[in-house]
């Protein structure tokens, strides 16, 4: 009894002996106080992430999974990467789905619930989950094979506990191209098939299939409509109310474009038109760009399958960063966010029929106690007293008829200096989002700067809204209702813990507002 303590002391001591070089470094730091780590957006616990894949809606379940390198936070051999959430905001981290294998690395690509069991991979009580991804086979590239990107299946039983990758991969041979990737696949109800839309260099094709096995080409389309600054990856195909009206439905189509978006680098674009289970065709002219979002940093995002009918959201997950630095930025045991989950939906405008991207509801479930902006003149700055832009959500309205100021907007700031900021300037129309002051840039010329997006209000241009939310790291705004979108990143080199509204040359008249310090969720260990 006397030594009793020395033997637990000295077990005490075995056992951290025992940690992983990665578990004692996991010990060290508590992951959500680490420096740039979001307080409520999904990131790996450790390693490298990219797009996120096989967005699917099982059983009281959102799965999520990811381009994964868990051995560091650099891209490397590409895993997925799989956690789930039952409300979209608390994620659970869950074993890696899908490990390379001798066809090759696991490329982005979708999950579908197999309702009707047409794969005949049902073994149990649960519709099958099938993930249809692709192989990016190294040894092919390497020794100088044009056709090393195929697509493979896998399926899971298990509510996507587990998952056996089908004997007879891959499903979808190349067709001769280097760039043959990121299938996304859904039901397509009136024709009663599969539908696949992936990327094929500077287009995307169309396949149809019975079984998910067997793929026929159906249609192509977009070598001469849309951006081309860059390779088409990360496509997605579904339908959408216009105004809500469920008589008057459009297609969109999301292309991501691995360069060449407006404010550089990688961005994602839309087509809005019609399609009929084998062809789309778009209603507006061939070179007319649309984009989701212009920040810099919400590229290869999809939509979830399988929301059920009475939900109806089209709820959408990008990767929050830019191909152009991914792999630089300042943060070390993880690489990457996903951004919020948003709801896209189609509204008309004068401009023609037009994706609004609005936060999903989920996520007024981490406010506290709501702060008031009351009805305001504002002459140079206003601070919002007690505001924490390290886990924020902000609402404020503008009245532009009763402003003569030239630009009003959002500052985020620390007491080094430091600032990011939102900002509407009104003889140019223009929101422009200001990062050339806002921490660490050094690790990529292409990261500091400034970064505009055209105004596309759609009705009451008086009225100016924001609505924006603040992660340790990131910015969403969403402003004039999910018209204009602009998602960044950004690592100041002291957290962002302050708040202010500006005008600059003149006065801006806030009508209202709110804010919020919004609670810890993301990730669980
Ligand atoms: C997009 C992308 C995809 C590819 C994946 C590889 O960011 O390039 O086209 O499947 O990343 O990690």
């Amino acid at each position: 009894m006397k030594y009793l303590w020395l033997v637990i002391a000295l077990q005490l001591l075995l056992y951290s002996c025992q940690l992983s070089p990665k578990e004692q470094q996991a010990n060290d730091v508590p992951f959500m106080q680490e420096q740039h780590r979001p307080r409520f957006h999904f990131t790996p616990l450790e390693g490298w992430m990219n797009d996120p894949n096989g967005m699917v809606y099982y059983d009281g379940e959102y799965h999520l999974h990811y381009q994964h390198y868990p051995d560091a936070s650099v891209w490397g051999p590409m895993h997925w990467g799989h956690a789930v959430s039952k409300d979209l905001m608390n994620w659970e981290h869950l074993p890696i789905s899908l490990y390379p294998d001798e066809l090759g690395m696991i490329f982005s690509g979708s999950t579908v619930v197999d309702k009707n069991n047409t794969s005949g991979f049902k073994t149990g009580e649960y519709d099958p989950l099938v993930a249809i991804y692709t192989y990016h086979n190294m040894t092919g590239e390497k020794a100088g094979d044009i056709d090393f990107q195929t697509q493979g299946i896998a399926y899971s039983n298990d509510k996507g506990r587990t998952w056996t990758k089908y004997e007879n991969n891959p499903v979808l041979k190349n067709p001769g191209v280097r760039d043959f990737r990121d299938p996304k696949v859904f039901w397509h109800e009136t024709s009663q098939q599969w539908v696949m839309i992936i990327s094929r260099a500077n287009r995307v094709q169309l396949y149809n299939s019975p079984n998910l096995k067997d793929w026929t080409l159906g249609s192509e389309f977009g070598e001469f409509e849309g951006g081309h600054g860059g390779v088409w990856e990360c496509p997605d195909l579904f339908e959408l109310p216009v105004d809500g009206n469920a008589n008057n439905k459009k297609w969109v189509m999301l292309v991501s474009l691995g360069s060449g978006a407006p404010n550089g680098g990688s961005g994602t674009q839309y087509f809005v038109g019609d399609f009929d289970g084998k062809t789309f065709k778009n209603e507006n002219s061939a070179n007319r760009l649309l984009w989701i979002d212009y920040g810099k940093d919400n590229y290869a995002g999809v939509t979830f399958s399988d929301i059920p009918a009475q939900d109806g959201r089209r709820l959408f997950i990008g990767w929050m960063s830019n191909w152009q630095y991914a792999t630089k930025v300042p943060t070390q045991r993880w690489r990457s966010a996903m951004t919020l989950p948003r709801v896209l939906s189609l509204k008309s405008t004068r401009y023609g029929t037009r994706l609004i991207t609005t936060p999903a509801k989920e996520i007024e479930t981490l406010r506290s106690e709501p702060q008031t902006i009351t009805a305001i003149t504002l002459d140079g700055i206003k601070e919002l007293d007690s505001a924490d832009a390290t886990a924020l959500e902000l609402q404020v309205t503008f009245d532009l008829t009763a402003s003569d100021c030239k630009s009003l907007g959002v500052e985020l700031y620390n007491d080094v200096n430091e600032s990011f900021k939102i900002r509407y300037d009104h003889s140019s129309n223009l929101f422009i989002a200001d990062r050339s002051n806002a921490g660490n840039s050094s690790f990529s010329p292409d990261f500091a700067g400034l970064h505009f997006a055209p105004r596309t209000k759609i009705e009451n241009e008086s009225t100016l809204q924001l609505h924006l939310f603040v992660d340790n790291s990131s910015i969403e705004v969403f402003a004039d209702g999910g018209a204009t979108i602009i998602t960044d990143i950004f690592f100041p080199s002291k957290p962002f813990d302050s708040v202010r509204l500006f005008s600059s040359d003149g006065k801006a008249q806030v009508t209202a507002g709110q804010y919020y310090t919004l609670k810890n969720a993301g990730i669980h260990q």
